[in-house]
C-alpha cells in the first residue's frame, strides 16, 4: 500500500486451497496444506494463475459417527457435523449422560404387569374398561408419550413436543398458568401474560376492555366497562350479571332467566319456572323457594346452604349436609345424593338403584335399567352400560364420576359466592372470574374472606390444581376448601406467605403463621368477626374452627410460583390427605388426617386479603376407592 510492500502471490489470491488451508507460495506456483482435521483428501500444488482458478483442492468431510473416530458414550447419539461430530443425549431406551454414561433403562411396568409404554416421566395408569393410559407426571405436560418441562403446572410445556395433540403446543404463557391458552388478539402470547391482551393498543390495567378490541374506549353508561363489551350500555352494571347468558345483562334484562315470563311477574325471576308452580303460596315459586312447602315470603337462609331457616331444621343424623327431612338415605353419608331411579330413596340405600328389578348385587349395570342384563362380550358388563357406566353420553374414560350421571367434566362456571364477613368493612368482596369452561378461577381483588363454591356435592372425591399467586404485592392467604356443607360448615386448606397479627383485635387477636394449614370449620356463629378472625389465626378457636394439620416447614407461599395440589377426601371413613408439590417436587403432605365433622360436600376455592390469585387446571374425581395407608393409620390409633 506504499508504505508496505510484499512479494506478489498470484496463483495463491485464486484461492485454490480448501477454506481454512494454508495457501503456501513455491517458486515456481503454489503448495496447499493438508486437508484440515475432520477431512479427508490429497495434498494439492500446481503452477499458474489458470491452474489455480481451474483446480481447487478437494477435502471431504470424515463422518466420524459412522467410521467409529468419535468419542461419545456407548448407546448416546453421535451427530456428525461438517469437520466434526457433537454429542447429543443417550439414545430412546437408555439414561444418563455423557458424563455418567448411558445404562439401559429400567423397564417400567403398568400396574396390570405389562410393560409401560409411556414416557419416562409419565406413569401408566389403567382405566375402568382395562385400557392402559400415560398421564405426565406432576411438573411435566404432553400425550404421555412424551412429556416436557411445565414450569407453571397448567398442563401446557414450555417447548412444543412432537405429538399431535392439544397439550403438545408450546405454552403461550410459560410462567403463568393458563390451562384454557386464551389468546384473543390471536399474537401467539396468552392473555394471562399478554399486557394488552386483545392488542387494542391500550394495556389492560387501563382497558375498560382487556378482551376486546376498543381503541376508542367509548363507555356511555360510565361503568367499568366500555361499550365495546358491556352487556348493559346505557345501565351502570359493573357486575356483568347476566344469568340466561342472552347476552344481554341481567340490570337491563326485562326477562333475566329466560323463560319468556317478565321479571315483574315472574315468582322466580333469575330461575327459569314456566310453570310457576307455588305449592306453599308465598309468592316464591318452587323452583326458587328454598321452603317450598313452608310460606316464608323473606326467604331467609343465614347459613348459605340453600335451606330457607323456616324450614331449616339443621337435623343431620349421617353428617353429609343434607338435613334428614330432606336427605334421601337419612342415616348413609351420601353428600352427592345420587338416586338413579328417581324414587327418592339415594342409591346408597337403594338395593335396585336402577329399578330394573335385578338388585344391585347382581346387577351388571348397576344404575342403568337393563331387566334383560343383556352381556353380548361377555365381559362380565352389560351392553347397556358398556363403557359408560353411568349411560350419560360421556365415555367412562374422560368422565369424572363415571358411576354419577349428573356430574361429567370438571367446571366451576356456576358457582356461589360466600362472603365470609358480610358485615366487616375493611375490604372489599372478592372478584372471581372463571376461565378455561370452568377449570380456571383467577380471584383479582384485594378483599374480605370469601368462597368461591361449585355447585356438585360430592362423597369420596380427589380433587387437585394449580396454586398461583400473580403478583408480589401482598402476602396473604389464598386456598382451597373441600366438604362444603354450608356457610359455617367446610373444610378449608389455607396458606399464608408471612406471620401477621390480624390489624382488627376484636373479638380476639388472631395471628396467622406462614405454612399450609388444613382447618375444619364448624361455626357456631356462621360469617362475621368471629369466624373471620378464627380463620385469620392459625390454631384452634373454640366454637369456630380446628386445625387439623400444619405443614411443620412453616413456609410461606412464593410470589409468581406455581404449586399442584393433591387432595383426598373419603368422608365414609373420615380419611383426608392433602399434598403440594413445587414444580415437580413434593413440598409438604399432610400424610393420612382422620376426620369426620364434615361427612362430604361441595368444593371450591378460598381468598382472604390476597389479590390476583389463580387456581388453574382444576381436575376433580370421584372416588369412594379407600387410600391403602388408611388401614395402617386406623390400626395405629385404636
Ligand atoms: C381412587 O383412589 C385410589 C386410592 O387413593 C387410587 O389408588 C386411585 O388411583 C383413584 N382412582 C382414580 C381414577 O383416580
Amino acid at each position: 500500500n506504499g508504505s508496505h510492500c510484499a512479494d506478489v502471490n498470484e496463483d495463491c489470491n485464486a484461492h485454490p486451497c480448501f477454506p481454512r488451508v494454508r495457501c503456501i507460495n513455491t517458486s515456481p506456483g503454489f503448495r496447499c496444506e493438508a486437508c484440515p482435521p475432520g477431512y479427508s483428501g490429497a495434498a494439492h500444488e500446481g503452477v499458474g494463475l489458470a491452474f489455480a482458478k481451474a483446480n481447487k483442492q478437494v477435502c471431504t468431510d470424515i463422518n466420524e459417527c459412522e467410521t467409529g473416530q468419535h468419542n461419545c458414550v456407548p448407546n448416546s447419539v453421535c451427530v456428525n457435523t461438517r469437520g466434526s461430530f457433537q454429542c447429543g443425549p443417550c439414545q430412546p431406551g437408555f439414561v444418563g449422560d455423557q458424563e455418567s454414561g448411558c445404562q439401559r433403562r429400567p423397564q417400567r411396568f403398568c400396574p396390570d404387569g405389562t410393560p409401560s409404554p409411556c414416557h419416562e416421566k409419565a406413569d401408566c395408569v389403567l382405566e375402568r374398561d382395562g385400557s392402559r393410559s400415560c398421564v405426565c407426571a406432576v411438573g411435566w405436560a404432553g400425550n404421555g408419550l412424551l412429556c416436557g418441562r411445565d414450569t407453571d403446572l397448567d398442563g401446557f410445556p414450555d417447548e412444543k413436543l412432537r405429538c399431535p395433540e392439544r397439550n403438545c403446543r408450546k405454552d403461550n404463557c410459560v410462567t403463568v398458568p393458563n390451562s384454557g391458552q386464551e389468546d384473543v388478539d390471536r399474537d401467539g402470547i396468552g392473555d394471562a401474560c399478554d399486557p394488552d391482551a386483545d392488542g387494542d393498543g391500550v394495556p389492560n390495567e387501563k382497558d375498560n376492555c382487556p378482551l376486546v378490541r376498543n381503541p376508542d374506549q367509548r363507555n356511555a353508561d360510565g361503568d367499568k366497562w366500555g361499550d365495546a363489551c358491556d352487556n348493559c350500555r346505557s345501565q351502570k352494571n359493573d357486575d356483568q350479571k347476566d344469568t340466561d347468558q342472552d347476552g344481554r345483562g341481567d340490570a337491563c334484562d326485562d326477562d333475566i332467566d329466560g323463560d319468556r315470563i317478565r321479571n315483574t311477574v315472574d315468582n322466580c325471576p333469575r330461575v327459569p319456572n314456566t310453570d310457576q308452580k307455588d305449592s306453599d303460596g308465598d309468592g316464591i315459586g318452587d323452583a326458587c323457594d328454598n321452603c317450598p312447602q313452608k310460606s316464608n315470603p323473606d326467604q331467609r337462609d343465614v347459613d348459605h346452604d340453600f335451606v330457607g331457616d323456616a324450614c331449616d331444621s339443621d337435623q343431620d343424623q349421617d353428617g353429609d349436609g343434607h338435613q334428614d327431612s330432606r336427605d334421601n338415605c337419612p342415616t348413609v353419608p351420601n353428600s352427592a345424593q345420587e338416586d338413579s331411579d328417581h324414587d327418592g330413596q339415594g342409591d346408597a340405600c337403594d338395593d335396585d338403584d336402577d329399578n330394573d328389578g335385578v338388585p344391585d348385587s347382581r346387577d351388571n349395570c348397576r344404575v342403568v335399567p337393563n331387566p334383560g342384563q343383556e352381556d353380548s362380550n361377555g365381559d362380565g358388563v352389560g351392553d347397556a352400560c358398556q363403557d359408560d357406566f353411568d349411560a350419560d353420553k360421556v365415555v367412562d374414560k374422560i368422565d369424572v364420576c363415571p358411576e354419577n350421571a349428573e356430574v361429567t367434566l370438571t367446571d366451576f362456571r356456576a358457582f356461589q359466592t360466600v362472603v365470609l364477613d358480610p358485615e366487616g368493612d375493611a375490604h372489599i368482596d372478592p372478584n372471581w372470574v372463571v376461565l378455561n369452561q370452568g377449570m380456571e378461577i383467577v380471584q383479582t381483588m384485594n378483599s374480605d374472606p370469601g368462597l368461591a363454591v361449585g355447585y356438585t356435592a360430592f362423597n369420596g372425591v380427589d380433587f387437585e390444581g394449580t396454586f398461583h399467586v400473580n403478583t408480589v404485592t401482598d402476602d396473604d392467604y389464598a386456598g382451597l376448601i373441600f366438604g362444603y356443607q354450608d356457610s359455617s360448615s367446610f373444610y378449608v386448606v389455607m396458606w399464608k406467605q408471612m406471620e401477621q397479627t390480624y390489624w382488627q383485635a376484636n373479638p380476639f387477636r388472631a395471628v396467622a403463621e406462614p405454612g399450609i394449614q388444613l382447618k375444619a370449620v364448624k361455626s357456631t356463629t356462621g360469617p362475621g368477626e368471629q369466624l373471620r378472625n378464627a380463620l385469620w389465626h392459625t390454631g384452634d378457636t373454640a366454637s369456630q374452627v380446628r386445625l387439623l394439620w400444619k405443614d411443620p416447614r412453616n413456609v410461606g407461599w412464593k410470589d409468581k410460583t406455581s404449586y399442584r395440589w393433591f387432595l383426598q377426601h373419603r368422608p365414609q371413613v373420615g380419611y383426608i390427605r392433602v399434598r403440594f408439590y413445587e414444580g415437580p417436587e413434593l413440598v409438604a403432605d399432610s400424610n393420612v388426617v382422620l376426620d369426620t365433622t364434615m361427612r362430604g360436600g361441595r368444593l371450591g376455592v378460598f381468598c382472604f386479603s390476597q389479590e390476583n390469585i389463580i387456581w388453574a387446571n382444576l381436575r376433580y374425581r370421584c372416588n369412594d376407592t379407600i387410600p391403602e395407608d388408611y388401614e395402617a393409620q386406623r390400626v395405629q390409633l385404636t
